[in-house]
């Protein structure tokens, strides 16, 4: 069984958790898109830790990690990754994969990423600062650097010189600062010996474990709203979130999958800028107010709301989602009336699937059905049936309006809170 697992709405959904319950049953753990953009929190007993780029998985022994091509990788921000694990007793040699056509991140990714969300003022996309979209825009323009590049320290040096000239003159113009080429050399070449020995030829080694019958989980990250194609464009990360992008950023074909789990909040959050129809300030001040969704990569406060069937009902069909994780249940708690989003009313219109054009969703208001809260507490419950009734019928609902199989509720960020149905 090779499983996809998706996040359902603006990412931020608690996938960190889902797939390190889900990894009990697979045997590697693949990354095929996104970079140190994401952050996955696992808790495990007293130990909390939050992987940026690093497959939850690696928190389970024995089972084995990838780094596909489709990630784009600061080797830097990789190398503080697996010296923290490392400290913390977790062995990686052997577990890990690194592609070695994994694009790289490089420092003028970040600075331009930086300098254009400035000169944007007001209109910013509210990234995450860490060169993201720039450094798929250079794969996507032909002029990116990959590790297969940096694990050749001559060939490494002419491509960088000339890329940071280029890049340098781009910085100047956005009123960025310019690069060292000295610098810069000597900090991916340092990265560069500890990664050596995980760097290999991903897609073969993939295939001759699908030989062997091993089973694989494809962690995504971000969110379907996030997608560069399905998402709120431009409020979105650069590129494919969706159930797709685990294949091309992997070389795993789609006729090898079986499976998309779709990851959902209870309620709905999103952090950065765009839009995000059922924002509600009281939803979000509870949910502060009890020390919750603040970011894991950058510690902004998420924005939240109601839970939006609209957005969620689109996620189920572009993933072709099978079956539903859904998490934080335990935040909505103590509410006395919770509500759902059925469908947004536009211009005069009712949508059950969210317009294309960002302004128009800007547009849309959301029509809520309402539901009665359960006002107990649900983080000690294992059983489905052990809910209070107006969970059960409040999950219920989550499932049908999205239109999946309700097979994982959590309650809490330990994995113990977890339960199938
Ligand atoms: P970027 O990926 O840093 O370019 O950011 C683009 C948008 O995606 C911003 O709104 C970010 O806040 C959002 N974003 C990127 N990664 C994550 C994530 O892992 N969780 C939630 N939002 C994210």
């Amino acid at each position: 069984m090779n499983t996809i697992l998706v996040g359902a709405q603006w990412g931020d959904e608690g996938k960190g958790k889902i797939i390190d319950v889900l990894t009990e049953e697979a045997d590697i753990v693949v990354r095929s898109q996104g970079g140190n953009n994401a952050g996955h929190t696992v808790e495990v007993g007293t130990e909390k830790f939050v992987l940026h780029l690093i497959p939850s998985g690696i928190l389970r022994a024995g089972k084995k990690c990838v780094i596909a091509n489709g990630v784009v990788i600061d080797p830097v921000a990789l190398v503080t990754e697996i010296e923290g694990l490392e400290k913390r007793g977790i062995k990686l040699a052997g577990r890990l994969l690194i592609s070695e056509t994994a694009h790289l991140v490089l420092p003028y990714h970040r600075r331009i990423d930086e300098a254009r969300e400035l000169r944007k003022g007001r209109n910013k996309i509210g990234t995450t600062k860490r060169g993201i979209g720039p450094a798929y825009g250079d794969k996507a323009a032909r002029t990116g650097l990959r590790l297969i590049d940096l694990v050749q320290p001559k060939t490494f040096s002419t491509k960088l010189k000339a890329r940071i000239e280029e890049n340098n003159a781009i910085l100047e113009s956005l009123g960025g600062e310019p690069l060292s080429f000295k610098e810069v050399e000597k900090t991916y070449l340092d990265a560069a010996k500890k990664l050596r020995p995980f760097i290999t030829n991903t897609v073969v080694w993939l295939h001759a474990q699908l030989e062997k019958k091993k089973r694989i989980l494809f962690e995504g990250a971000q969110g379907t709203f996030l997608d560069i194609d399905f998402g709120t464009y431009p409020f979105v990360t650069s590129s494919n979130t969706t159930a797709g992008g685990s294949c091309t950023g992997s070389g795993i074909p789609p006729h090898r999958m079986d499976r998309v789990v779709g990851v959902m909040k209870a309620y709905t959050t999103r952090v950065g800028e765009g839009p995000l129809p059922t924002e509600n300030a009281e939803v979000s001040d509870m949910l502060h107010a009890m020390g919750r969704e603040f970011g894991a990569t950058t510690g902004r406060a998420r924005r939240c709301g109601w839970f939006d069937a609209v957005a969620t009902r689109y996620a189920r069909m572009v993933n072709g989602i099978d079956e539903l994780a859904i998490t934080n249940l335990d935040g909505l708690d103590t509410l006395k009336q919770v509500q759902i989003c059925v469908a947004y009313e536009c211009r005069g219109k009712r949508l059950l699937f969210p317009p294309n054009d960002v302004e128009e969703l800007l547009h849309c208001r959301p029509i809520y059905r309402k539901f009665a809260g359960w006002q107990k507490s649900t983080m000690d419950v294992r059983q489905f049936k052990k809910l209070p009734p107006n969970a059960q019928k409040y999950l219920k609902a989550l499932a049908e309006l999205t239109g999946a199989k309700l097979s994982i509720v959590s309650v809490g960020p330990q994995r113990a809170q977890t339960f199938d149905v």
